[in-house]
């Protein structure tokens, strides 16, 4: 189980983060429990109790949302790459968050070769073109609206683009030195094939980076948050990457400046998660059929009804960082929000 991996956590990192007003967090706080022998990047000088996605049961990942389908996020991308860029992002995932998630990534050669998968309108990719060449470069996505968005980027003209489903890659094994996806795990009816995709791909050294939600703790964040997509436990991004054979598995905590480390309502992108491919060859981890076959005909009605139930209960992930930004302006700096 997970919870006991990470009382035995000699095998994973968690790396300190920065809270917004540069006072330091340790992510190995989990609900005020120190875990033992936890493995930290840097000495914390301050510990605050953080409330994060640990104890709160969820529904399993392998029961998906509302719009965790492959058809359901394709509708939900048809509408909402026409905004997504400049009504979405800036409430989630703003650019200094960008940086500051694909740090752990360790883009440090302009040769490497990079996939970018879930790629969408190429955010993330404008993050990673800033330390490798474009030309490098693969963003794959299964919706061609978002990859429309993608194209029009100059900084992108060089990078190819395909469209492709995440849970499928189509590179071959040991191809790439990177693997970054950014915002789309939660999206994935198996994450975790999603994720031993990424090991297959990767060459031998090669470094993943899943930068993802996280789960909310407040009720009624959990409640919407199960209705609409995956909002993963950080304990099961290390499972799912530790599975999948990846070792020096870290996880980075993220979020918007204005939350000040609030992290009650579960983040949309709240973590950046990476491993190391230790060996060459395809991932240890044997799977059976893919959860979702695309093939299959669905009821329009009720592919309909999932999609417009989802999409509400998206709505309220909308409203949550205008409610926090609105909390940030009217309490005292430095006073806990
Ligand atoms: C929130 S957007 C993130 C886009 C981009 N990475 C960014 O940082 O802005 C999620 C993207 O994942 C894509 N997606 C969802 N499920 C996918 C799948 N199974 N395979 C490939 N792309 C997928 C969606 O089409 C969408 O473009």
């Amino acid at each position: 189980m997970a919870s006991s991996m990470l009382n035995g956590a000699e095998t994973f990192t968690l790396i300190r983060g920065m809270t917004p007003k540069g006072s330091s967090f340790l992510a190995s706080d989990f609900h005020g429990k120190h875990i033992p022998k936890l493995s930290l990047i840097a000495k914390p000088r301050t510990v605050q109790s953080i409330k994060c996605s640990l104890s709160a049961t969820s529904r399993p990942a392998s029961q998906p949302r509302f719009i965790q389908h492959k058809k359901e996020a394709f509708w939900f991308y048809r509408f909402l790459s026409i905004v997504y860029d400049h009504v979405i992002n800036p409430g989630h995932w703003t650019e200094d968050m960008r940086d500051d998630a694909l740090e752990p990534a360790d883009l440090s050669n302009r040769n490497m070769l990079v996939v970018d998968v879930g790629g969408g309108t190429g955010f993330t990719t404008l993050g990673i073109v800033k330390h490798v060449d474009a030309k490098n470069v693969t963003i794959l996505d299964q919706s061609p609206h978002q990859l429309a968005k993608a194209k029009q980027k100059e900084p992108l003209k060089e990078c190819k683009i395909v469209e492709g489903d995440a849970e499928d890659l189509p590179f071959p094994t040991d191809y790439a030195d990177r693997y970054v996806s950014a915002g789309s795990i939660e999206y994935w009816p198996d994450p975790q094939r999603g994720i031993r995709e990424a090991y297959r791909v990767l060459k031998l050294g090669g470094k993943a980076c899943i930068i993802g939600p996280v789960y909310p703790t407040f009720w009624l964040s959990r409640y919407f948050a199960d209705v609409w997509m995956l909002f993963p436990k950080e304990e099961e991004y290390i499972e799912w990457f530790q599975k999948a054979g990846f070792k020096d598995v870290q996880l980075k905590r993220i979020g918007p400046k204005w939350y000040r480390g609030v992290r009650r309502h579960g983040l949309i992108m709240g973590c950046s998660v990476t491993g190391v491919k230790p060996a060459s060859g395809d991932s240890p981890l044997q799977l059976g059929p893919k959860a979702e076959d695309l093939s299959k005909p669905v009821n329009p009605f009720v592919l309909l009804l999932r999609f417009v139930l989802g999409a509400l209960a998206a709505t309220y992930f909308v409203l949550v960082p205008i409610y926090m930004w609105l909390k940030d302006q009217i309490v005292p700096k430095g006073q806990p929000i």
